[in-house]
């Protein structure tokens, strides 16, 4: 038999190289290649002869599709970010730093859909029974008919779920503690949790069970990223909090089967994790709105308004090159907008530190934050607090004009319902938008923001 050719796989993008190095040539990060041997068992190892061809069968593409093709996990916040449901047969990544709550959420799921008569079967591979159901009863859904299992050899998790009655929804958690038979390399690197992954996403296709595979993913990469598991399934959700916070927002980053926009809230508590519905809510519940530098900003997130508080603090600085730091939001866009107002509305930010975060843990992605990101700055700078009733929304262009948004309506809608009576908004967005309740503030430059402020 030839001998098996020996690679070195980078831990953090999975690319192969043939020689050791110290740094990975394909993403640049540094320690992360590991001696693995080449084609473990998948494609059939060199020297193996190659298998013949199985003749598939080729339906028509008009065929009929199953009535159902999706199961509602029955938890409102899970079903928004998965497009409405578990898609049968379909393969799932739920990402998240370790602690954050992913199997608690999953567990949650488990129960919820068990208990309306799905068969759902939960592997753990981390935790024993005990600690598990441990968990559940702390939850208070320890009498939910959940098949579970501690265990994390992928064979012996396959053969127990072929020989069981046929599930809906398979939990493997998690993806990093998994190993399979036909990979020599130790379990949690690339090449096995490459592996595990395809085995159980093959067994999702065939049998037309969800499967939702848990991976953590730490700021160091030193566990086997499930990166390389993302182009492998279907939908990727992130799990994420910020530190101190009781909130934890559910994302989709890739969705094969529905938009990747919508966010889930969720809040952490003594008996497992509660549905937020009304995030905007909890976004401003602790908003002091008597102190400068604070903007509300009415934000979208998928398909739902979500208020929520951007804070700055533009500061002298003790330093040369002035600080610039931001949570919550991106950064470029933030100097952006520091550019504009220094460019075009005369507002010195450049000597100062500027510091900008989204109260609560929310991430935006929206331009739209620009007009409330700018308000913020500008009420810090100047120590004049904005208007408590007031919220912000509108595009900055770097000619220093404001560009209408989509979704002006809900945007306004949801400041009413939240007793805001005052927007200020893009001039374009004002003739089209008849709300009763909140007066309309348009404006067409930047510069008649900082204004309004400073006068
Ligand atoms: P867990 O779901 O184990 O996180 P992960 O699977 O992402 O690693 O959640 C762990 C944290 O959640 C832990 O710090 C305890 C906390 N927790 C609660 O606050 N309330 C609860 O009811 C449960 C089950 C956990
Ligand atoms: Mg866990």
């Amino acid at each position: 038999m030839a001998k098996a050719k020996l690679q070195f796989v980078c831990q953090n993008c999975g690319a192969a190289s043939p020689r050791w190095q110290g740094r990975c040539d394909s993403c640049g990060e540094w320690n992360t290649l590991v001696e693995e041997t080449a084609a473990g068992g998948i494609g059939g190892g060199p020297g193996r002869t190659p298998r013949r061809g199985r003749i598939v069968e080729l339906v028509p593409l008009a065929g009929a599709s199953d009535d159902a093709p999706r199961i509602a996990s029955g938890i409102a916040e899970l079903d928004r970010v998965t497009g409405g449901g578990f898609v049968r047969g379909s393969a799932l990544l739920v990402g998240g730093d370790p602690g954050i709550g992913k199997s608690t959420l999953l567990l949650q799921a488990s129960a919820a859909l068990a208990s309306r008569g799905a068969r759902v079967v939960y592997v753990s591979g981390e935790e024993a029974v005990a600690q598990v159901r441990l968990r559940a009863e702390r939850m208070g859904v320890a009498n939910a008919p959940v098949a579970l299992a501690a265990e994390t050899s992928v064979e012996d998790i396959l053969a127990t779920l072929d020989a069981g009655p046929r599930a809906s929804l398979v939990i493997v958690d998690s993806i990093q503690t998994l190993w399979t038979d036909t990979v020599d390399s130790a379990p949690g690197t690339v090449a096995q949790v490459r592996a595990s992954a395809q085995a159980l996403i093959r067994y999702a296709k065939q049998s037309g069970a969800t499967v939702v595979l848990v991976g953590h993913v730490t700021k160091e990469g030193q566990i086997a990223g499930p990166r390389v598991v993302e182009h492998m399934v279907d939908a990727v959700l992130y799990f994420e909090g910020e530190g101190g916070h009781q909130f934890r927002i559910l994302r989709a980053v890739k969705n094969r089967f529905g938009a990747t926009d919508e966010i889930g809230v969720f809040e952490m508590t003594g008996g497992g994790l509660r549905e937020v519905p009304n995030p905007s809510e909890l976004f401003l519940g602790e908003r002091n709105a008597a102190a400068p530098g604070a903007a509300v900003f009415a934000g979208m997130e998928g398909t739902r308004p979500v208020l929520c508080e951007i804070q700055a603090l533009v500061a002298p600085s003790p330093l040369g090159t002035p600080r610039r730091a931001v949570v919550g939001w991106d950064g470029g866009r933030l100097s952006m907008v520091i550019a504009v107002l220094e460019s075009h509305c005369g507002v010195r930010l450049g000597p100062n530190d500027v510091y900008l975060a989204v109260a609560g843990g929310l991430k935006i992605g929206e331009p739209a934050a620009d007009l409330a990101v700018a308000a913020a700055l500008v009420s810090s700078l100047t120590g004049v607090a904005l208007p408590p009733d007031s919220v912000y929304f509108g595009e900055v262009s770097l000619s220093g004009s404001v560009r209408p948004v989509v979704h002006a309506s809900a945007r306004l809608k949801e400041a009413e319902r939240l007793g805001f009576s005052r927007a200020v908004l893009p001039a374009a967005s004002v003739d089209r938008e008849a709300t009763k309740g909140v007066g309309l503030e348009g404006i067409d430059q930047l510069s008649a923001l900082v204004a309004s402020i400073a006068a």
